[in-house]
């Protein structure tokens, strides 16, 4: 590092996050998807985010293959380098948590130890986590991105279920088992998870009282 940190002084918000969720109605949370590459991280999350929508709640979804496309192109998958991706999201969920909106990651995040940099970064109150439980045989006969094939023939190292590891979440806030069900069935179970953390009721029920 070339400067020093003792030299950078973060200013305080000039509008308390209280008053942008008030604008938007809502409490911000982060809601952190966690799961093998192929689980449906994905799909549940963008069906979440429609479906916020449409009931006017505003959020932001920080998928990984994107973040990583941007922000995080010089990242590849070795521990260190996943930690990095994770902390640089986390702080910009923080970023849009601490201005009122409602965060939508969908991270491998593979480790307690990467889980628990982003619940540490973003905080213990405002992060909840969902383990979105599809089991690796699943995954890899979806293969969507050819992924797994490639893996499985040594032309991807650090894959994640092949040759990284991934660790079952310990204590997730909501765990998803896609197989068997519908992409609106897990959407529909998230949303129900979602809805009462994010709900200004009385809020709700005064705009309707007074409009
Ligand atoms: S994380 O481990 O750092 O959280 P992240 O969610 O950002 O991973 O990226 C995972 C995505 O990158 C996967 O969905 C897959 O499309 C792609 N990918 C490419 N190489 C790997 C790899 N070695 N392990 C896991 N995912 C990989």
């Amino acid at each position: 590092m070339s400067f020093k940190q003792e030299n950078i002084h973060p200013f305080n918000h000039l509008l308390p996050r209280e008053s942008k969720e008030q604008l938007l109605n809502q409490h911000a949370k982060v809601f952190w998807f966690t799961g093998l590459s192929g689980s449906g991280k994905s799909t549940i999350a963008k069906g979440l985010e429609e479906e916020l929508h449409a009931k006017g709640f505003f959020s932001v979804v920080l998928d990984g293959d994107n973040v990583r496309a941007g922000i995080n192109n010089n990242l590849g998958f070795s521990n260190e380098d996943r930690l990095e991706n994770i902390r640089r999201t986390a702080e910009v969920a923080k970023l849009f948590l601490q201005n009122g909106v409602i965060v939508i990651c969908c991270f491998v995040s593979p480790t307690e130890e990467i889980r628990n940099l982003a619940r540490t970064i973003i905080g213990e109150n405002d992060f909840k986590e969902i383990f979105v439980n599809t089991p690796i045989e699943e995954c890899e006969k979806r293969d969507v991105k050819g992924l797994y094939a490639k893996a499985r023939k040594g032309e991807i190292k650090d894959f994640t279920g092949v040759n990284a590891p991934f660790e079952i979440p310990a204590n997730p806030d909501l765990e998803i088992q896609t197989q068997k069900k519908s992409v609106e069935e897990n959407v529909n179970e998230v949303m129900s998870f979602v809805i009462p953390h994010i709900s200004l009721l009385k809020s709700k029920i005064k705009n309707e009282l007074y409009s």
